[in-house]
């Protein structure tokens, strides 16, 4: 018996010895320790043994086993050990190698014009509030001193969701989300999406960018609205730009101007960029009409303020001398980034 079982250990060994791959190892774990392996085949034959050589018998059985197991688990730690190894070095990293570009696309002249204009007023203390692009009839038109009948509610017909909500046409509704709150003084600008029935060409999209400005505190005068525009002008298109006010109407100012900057193009010569006047319109402006003033609680012999209207697109268009608005809209990204 003892004979027997050492041929198995030798043969285990040997076997061991010629394995390669983990695998093998494990055939041969089954073969010789396993269920139907060489050794239970031992333990069976039991039966056979003279009752007082079995503990003996079994005794060494159990040694061979350890044995077999022993030199198993080394084998095998030492495959382990080579397979890492060689992992190692198939994956080694070669950090001199150029990186490969992640193509993340390329900022907006959009963006990056509301953040410019954002961070002048910023500067000067303004607060930056974001309005709903879903209004009510009474936030963008009613409670900016357009009632129902009045033909200024004609010319920015838009997008109506029921008789009561509509996709707003102007940011100026915001003015009064903020008026109605009451936290006095106001100094804020509202930038967003606004929405109107146009039909799409070289300067008109029926959805497109708005920065609204609103200003309240007591003996606000067209003085601090002139100043204010024209240090903003100053800050957007450069020291030397002039700035001029044309009188205009708007429901929710009075008096109300539109604003042109001096062409930052020509100086002022005249030339294709300005159409030959020297001048180009950025924005519309204007002192609160005191009925909007009134319809937010405020009180208009207390208080005044003026507001203004800046065209985003306009401004982008502008700075960065695009002639067709279409191309700001289709985010080709080989147009975005010459920006
Ligand atoms: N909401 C106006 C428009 O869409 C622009 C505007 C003009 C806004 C004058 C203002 C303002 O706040 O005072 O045409």
């Amino acid at each position: 018996m003892k004979e027997k079982l050492e041929q198995i250990k030798k043969e285990a060994i040997e076997q061991i010895a010629k394995s390669d791959a983990l695998d093998a190892l494990n055939d041969v774990r089954v073969n010789f320790l396993g269920k139907k392996g060489e050794l239970t085949a031992v333990l069976k034959g039991m039966k056979d043994v003279a009752p007082e050589d079995r503990p003996k018998v079994g005794q060494l059985v159990n040694e061979t086993r350890a044995e077999i197991e022993r030199i198993l688990e080394e084998a095998t730690k030492k495959l382990e050990n080579i397979k890492r190894e060689m992992t190692m070095k198939a994956e080694v990293i070669d950090v001199t190698l150029p990186a490969k570009k992640n193509i993340v696309g390329h900022r907006h002249p959009n963006i990056t014009t509301q953040e410019e204009v954002q961070n002048i007023f910023i500067g000067m203390g303004y607060e930056v509030i974001e309005g709903p692009e879903i209004e009510t009839d009474y936030y963008n038109f009613e409670a900016l001193n357009i009632p129902a009948d009045h033909p200024a509610k004609d010319e920015q017909d838009t997008f109506y969701i029921n008789g009561e909500y509509l996709l707003r046409t102007q940011t100026s509704g915001t003015q009064v989300h903020v008026m109605e709150k009451g936290n006095l003084p106001i100094r804020m600008i509202a930038p967003g999406r606004v929405f109107r029935s146009d039909e799409v060409d070289a300067t008109h999209s029926p959805s497109f960018h708005q920065i609204e400005g609103l200003v309240i505190d007591k003996h606000i005068t067209f003085a601090d609205l002139k100043g204010t525009l024209a240090e903003f002008a100053k800050e957007l298109f450069g020291e030397d730009t002039k700035v001029r006010f044309r009188p205009h109407h708007f429901n929710f100012t009075e008096p109300s101007a539109e604003m042109d900057v001096s062409c930052f193009k020509c100086g002022g010569a005249g030339c294709r960029f300005c159409k030959g006047t020297g001048w180009i319109e950025i924005l519309g402006c204007g002192l609160v009409h005191p009925n909007v003033l009134k319809m937010s609680k405020i009180d208009p012999e207390e208080y005044s303020g003026f507001a203004f209207g800046i065209g985003l697109e306009r401004i982008a268009l502008l700075k960065y001398e695009i002639d067709d608005m279409r191309l700001l809209y289709e985010n080709d990204v080989r147009f975005l980034k010459q920006f």
